[in-house]
């Protein structure tokens, strides 16, 4: 009898040591949601732990994120005014933009990424133009979306993050960058990314759900991992430097098809129904929080590098606790 896994598992220092996958504060994007206004730090409904923030309430929640040895954020944006073409996403004092600079101007120890995309900002609720009909017009959103990553490049963000999921707009945002002197500056692509139902409490905290119809036409039809290849590899083809899966968790097999036919960093997103759904569970008790970490390591196993997630904090006193 072979009892060569027995052995590999018995001596808990030996199991340390054979283990593939693990998790580390240096592994999680936390994402912020920042709205115009003083003194605002205010919890968002449906979102437990999530919170609004106005930028003057950003510098002690970087600090503690830099405490907790987290090193990235992810900016999302909720303007107080919107407008058709979504001109705040592009404003040189939107929302997004002032936070770059408050960040930036108080720490360098913590990486900026920026979602770039109009839905937050247009009235109509759509990542990009749409005609009288509600139609999106793809190529007319081109030049809005470049503008905003350029106008985030120009604030200071490190990394630009499309989630419009337009299609050519990282060949245009790349050439923007380029031609405006942020040669140096990385697209995070979302790249897979579905129509998803586990979207609808960020809707809530960005207030970017469509006013009508819905995002079938521009994001992935769920029934399909086949196309999810197609458009990462156009991604990159367009000088995408980092691939987005999202969601995560009902979306490992599209992780690992990524993991297993390009060479490049996978990003996966945890999204806030994924998000939600535990922590409900866990505050009626029927969940614990190791449920989090088995669920987040399932992500690495499956392929993913880094996890964008709102159990960022959580996890990372978790991990500094069991240490
Ligand atoms: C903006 C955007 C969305 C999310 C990230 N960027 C919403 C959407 O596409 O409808 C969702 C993130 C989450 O659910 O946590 N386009």
């Amino acid at each position: 009898m072979n009892l060569r896994m027995r052995r590999l598992r018995e001596n808990s220092l030996i199991r340390d040591m054979v283990r593939e996958n693990s998790l580390n504060t240096d592994d999680f994007i936390y994402p912020l949601f920042i709205v115009e206004g003083e003194d605002i730090k205010r919890e968002i409904k449906g979102f437990p732990d999530v919170y609004h923030f106005s930028v003057d309430r950003l510098n002690a929640e970087i600090d503690e994120l830099i405490e907790l040895g987290i090193k990235s954020v992810i900016l999302f944006g909720v303007p107080d005014v919107k407008d058709e073409v979504g001109s705040g996403a592009f404003a040189d004092d939107g929302i997004v933009q002032k936070a770059i600079r408050q960040i930036k101007s108080h720490t360098d120890e913590i990486l900026v990424i920026t979602d770039v995309c109009l839905c937050e900002y247009t009235s109509h609720g759509h990542c990009g133009l749409v005609d009288d009909c509600g139609h999106i017009l793809n190529d007319e959103s081109l030049p809005y979306l470049a503008k905003t990553a350029l106008s985030h490049a120009r604030a200071g963000a490190d990394i630009v993050a499309p989630s419009d999921m337009m299609d050519f707009r990282i060949a245009a945002i790349r050439e923007t960058l380029d031609e405006n002197g942020f040669k140096n500056t990385p697209i995070m692509a979302y790249s897979a990314k579905y129509a998803s139902k586990f979207y609808d409490p960020f809707r809530v905290a960005g207030g970017g759900a469509p006013q009508f119809g819905n995002r079938k036409s521009y994001q992935m039809d769920y029934h399909n991992s086949d196309e999810a290849l197609i458009e990462v590899e156009l991604d990159l083809q367009e000088g995408a430097d980092f691939i987005i899966v999202k969601p995560a968790l009902s979306y490992l097999d599209i992780i690992r098809r990524v993991k297993d036919n390009f060479n490049t960093p996978i990003i996966a997103y945890n999204v806030s129904g994924e998000y939600v759904l535990l922590k409900n569970a866990i505050a009626n008790a029927v969940a614990s929080e190791e449920m989090i970490y088995e669920i987040l390591i399932a992500m690495k196993r499956a392929g993913a590098d880094i996890i964008i997630t709102y159990h960022a904090k959580e996890m990372a006193k978790m991990l500094k606790e069991c240490k």
